[in-house]
């Protein structure tokens, strides 16, 4: 059972934490940019766009820089911080990553995870009538992990120990694990943290719901969306989650996305496709 210690010490951690990163082949990527005076808001915004912390950051910068918070697209960030505030954000975080243990090779499986959940949504909106949220749904896939990387980041041996558990059973529930050991799941350590960074609302409730779109009562179409896609993404080996297991999509999510069989598997080479693109410049 987790005493009420435990929550309150994870109340405390995210309340007083700053954003952070992780590094992948997306942050390198920015890394030499900088180190090579060749980052602008242009090249800056195509890699900053295929990673959730540093997204995060940028737009948890840019809602606090004007009066009344939360911005609505990472474009509109970029836009409002400017390529100075861009260089010093990143120069200042590359400061501190590099002396952090942190290595390409534990984090890279998991972003790569996040990445393929975006653009999954993303190609699952353009197929379907909800092709106007195709952007949106991009950045709601790619941070719907959120959580997962706060405990990674500031829970170390819980986020072990949450592996072991799961380790021993692939069918072992994470929601479950993650329960037992912290109290509460990813998707609401990654909701407080998202609040307290300003995101916007619509991500939030992605963030908060996306196991089990039957809990949330508003933004259900952007929910189901995302939950196929983190489906997919698992199915379709992109890199690696936390839980390898497949979540019964309730029949009225397929229904209400208005997927059928055929539009399926044009949509599987398609985001075959468009990850092998994205990832491409990946060493
Ligand atoms: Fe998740
Ligand atoms: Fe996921």
């Amino acid at each position: 059972m987790v005493n009420q210690n435990k929550m309150l010490e994870i109340t405390h951690i995210i309340e007083k934490c700053e954003p952070f990163l992780s590094l992948n082949s997306a942050f390198i990527e920015i890394n030499s940019l900088l180190k090579n005076s060749k980052f602008n808001k242009e090249n800056g915004f195509r890699y900053i766009a295929k990673d959730p912390l540093m997204t995060c950051i940028v737009l948890s910068k840019a809602a606090n820089s004007v009066d009344n918070g939360r911005i609505l697209t990472l474009k509109k960030a970029v836009e409002i911080l400017g390529e100075d505030s861009l260089k010093n954000i990143f120069s200042q975080q590359i400061m501190q990553e590099t002396f952090l243990d942190s290595r390409k090779d534990e984090n890279e499986d998991f972003w790569l995870h996040n990445l393929g959940v975006g653009i999954i949504s993303k190609i699952i909106c353009e197929n379907t009538i909800y092709s106007s949220k195709a952007d949106e749904l991009y950045f709601a896939g790619l941070l719907h992990d959120l959580g997962s990387y706060v405990i990674k980041k500031y829970f170390k041996n819980d986020y072990q120990i949450i592996q072991e558990i799961v380790g021993k059973d692939p069918n072992k529930r994470l929601l479950l694990a993650e329960k037992k050991v912290l109290g509460v799941t990813h998707q609401e350590i990654g909701t407080f943290y998202a609040t307290k960074m300003n995101l916007p609302k619509s991500i939030i409730n992605v963030i908060r719901h996306h196991h089990y779109v039957d809990s949330s009562m508003d933004d259900k179409q952007n929910i189901a969306i995302v939950m196929v896609a983190n489906n997919l993404a698992k199915g379709m080996k992109f890199g690696k989650s936390d839980n390898f297991y497949l979540e019964p999509i309730p029949d009225w999510v397929w229904r209400y996305l208005q997927l059928d069989q055929t539009m399926y598997y044009q949509i599987i080479s398609d985001i075959q496709d468009k990850f092998d693109i994205a990832t491409a410049f990946i060493k």
